[in-house]
């Protein structure tokens, strides 16, 4: 069917005084004795077109009467310079084709409805302004994230879905299997079983696609993926999601130091993308969502992020006049509570904390000098904690080879990996940012479920 997008529409001057046919879904009428106005919405645009239908002709004006919110049109008219200062143009109606109906217990119809309420249904909550504003964002970070590395001369690779290697080492890998399991479940233990998988060997689901990552900078220098990963985490909370989208960006010849230079560049680089491509959506946000987005997101695009050691951070937590949950302690994890401190109320901005203990962060991260901390950082930031996490590897064969051994990994699936430290060997590091929670900080959006269309959380039932 042949149309003009909405966007184009409203948004160019040329298109005064044309005939034009747009198609979309309705989101509001007003009707009166002598008028009817329709706000019609195709997703192209936040804002909507506005119909305008009067008596003149009253086979239309009867029909459009009669016509309920959600349903689907194309139609045909005049734009015309609008008297209403919220919109810059308005169609004159000629003819509506209804496309499909929508009956009357559309469950989306009513203003305000709660985001608990739309979680229950995905499938139509994109309908609303807020999933509609939330997944252009969505649309127009990832374009700006392959633009980013695209110009820096990065090559976008692909790595495995299906992968037998746990790269974070923390058993959170859903497995994949052709095995029967009913019948397993049944038989006696059977210690050759995952031999007698499809693969000749027990695989799952990836949880990051840094290990090859590496095999592919190791030759292309500057590489990034971009794709699903997955974590079987017992985690309930508003920021962990089962399937969750990854960038990895892993580069040959750098530091730890350069890697996050890398990663705040990239940051601000997309958000400033994001102030200038999505502005509807930002004051969408803003006024609905977050009344300091707005600037908080100029702040972060014009300011410095915070650099802080891992032992500092700790001295702080302990100096601090908070109760907190969980003990502070050289050593700790840094809980969420932990997190939320630095970052909200002592810096009040972005922080990267650098050299965490080894113990508490993966096999593969470069070994510091003093023995107990590696060159690791996470990238915390306020209302979120952690969205980024990034280190130097160890690219010393000898050093990753006990490191394998002292964490008793099976040494035979990480073969390939300690060749690329034997051949031509390079300091490289690498980072990954959770695409969801990049999208929470952008849009203040509070809950990960609602950044990724049909999302995948722990829950007894599946339904879509
Ligand atoms: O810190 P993580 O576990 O690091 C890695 O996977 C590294 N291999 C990345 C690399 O160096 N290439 O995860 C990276 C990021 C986290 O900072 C967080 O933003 C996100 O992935 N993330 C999750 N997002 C949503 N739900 C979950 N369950 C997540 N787990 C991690
Ligand atoms: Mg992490």
């Amino acid at each position: 069917m042949k149309h003009d997008d909405v966007k184009i529409v409203i948004n160019n001057e040329e298109y005064v005084g044309k005939n034009v046919v747009v198609c979309g879904w309705i989101k509001t009428i007003r009707k009166s004795k002598r008028m009817c106005f329709i706000e019609l919405n195709d997703g192209t645009s936040l804002k909507n077109l506005q119909l305008v239908v009067d008596n003149s002709n009253e086979q239309l004006f009867s029909f459009c009467l009669g016509l309920t919110i959600g349903s689907s049109l194309a139609v045909k008219g005049k734009v015309v310079k609008s008297l209403n200062s919220n919109q810059n143009v308005e169609l004159n109606v000629n003819d509506i084709k209804l496309l499909g109906n929508c009956s009357l217990d559309y469950p989306i119809q009513k203003k305000n409805q709660s985001m608990d309420y739309l979680r229950e249904m995905p499938h139509l909550r994109t309908r609303t302004n807020t999933f509609n504003a939330i997944f252009r964002v969505r649309s127009v970070l990832s374009k700006s994230i392959h633009d980013y590395f695209q110009k820096n001369n990065y090559t976008y690779v692909n790595t495995p879905i299906i992968t037998g290697s746990d790269c974070e080492g923390a058993g959170e890998m859903f497995r994949v299997t052709t095995l029967n399991i009913d019948k397993i479940s049944k038989d006696k233990y059977n210690p050759n079983i995952d031999s007698d998988d499809f693969f000749g060997k027990k695989v799952g689901l990836t949880v990051s696609g840094q290990l090859e990552a590496e095999a592919l900078a190791c030759s292309l220098g500057k590489v990034y993926t971009f794709g699903p990963t997955f974590r079987a985490e017992n985690s309930n909370t508003k920021r962990h999601a089962a399937e969750f989208w990854q960038i990895e960006p892993e580069v040959a010849f750098a530091d730890l130091d350069d890697i996050i230079d890398i990663a705040t560049d990239l940051i601000k680089y997309v958000l400033k993308r994001m102030l200038v491509e999505c502005s509807d959506e930002v004051k969408f946000f803003t006024k609905y969502y977050d009344k300091s987005l707005s600037e908080r997101l100029i702040n972060v695009v014009e300011s410095d992020f915070a650099k802080l050691e891992y032992t500092d951070a700790i001295r702080i937590l302990e100096n601090a006049n908070v109760d907190f949950e969980f003990p502070v302690y050289w050593g700790c994890d840094l809980k969420s509570e932990h997190e939320r401190y630095i970052t909200e109320v002592i810096y009040k901005k972005p922080v990267f904390i650098t050299n965490f203990p080894k113990e508490l962060k993966s096999f593969y991260m470069k070994a510091n000098p003093d023995g107990r901390t590696v060159a690791s950082t996470d990238l915390l930031v306020p209302g979120i904690g952690e969205i980024i996490g990034a280190s130097q590897r160890e690219d010393n064969f000898e050093l990753l080879n006990k490191r394998i051994e002292e964490l008793n990994m099976n040494k035979e699936d990480y073969l390939w990996y300690l060749d690329l430290r034997k051949y031509g060997s390079v300091p490289h590091s690498g980072f990954g940012i959770g695409f969801e929670r990049l999208i929470m900080y952008a849009t203040g959006i509070d809950n990960i479920r609602d950044t990724i269309p049909f999302p995948r959380t722990k829950c007894k039932k599946l339904k879509l």
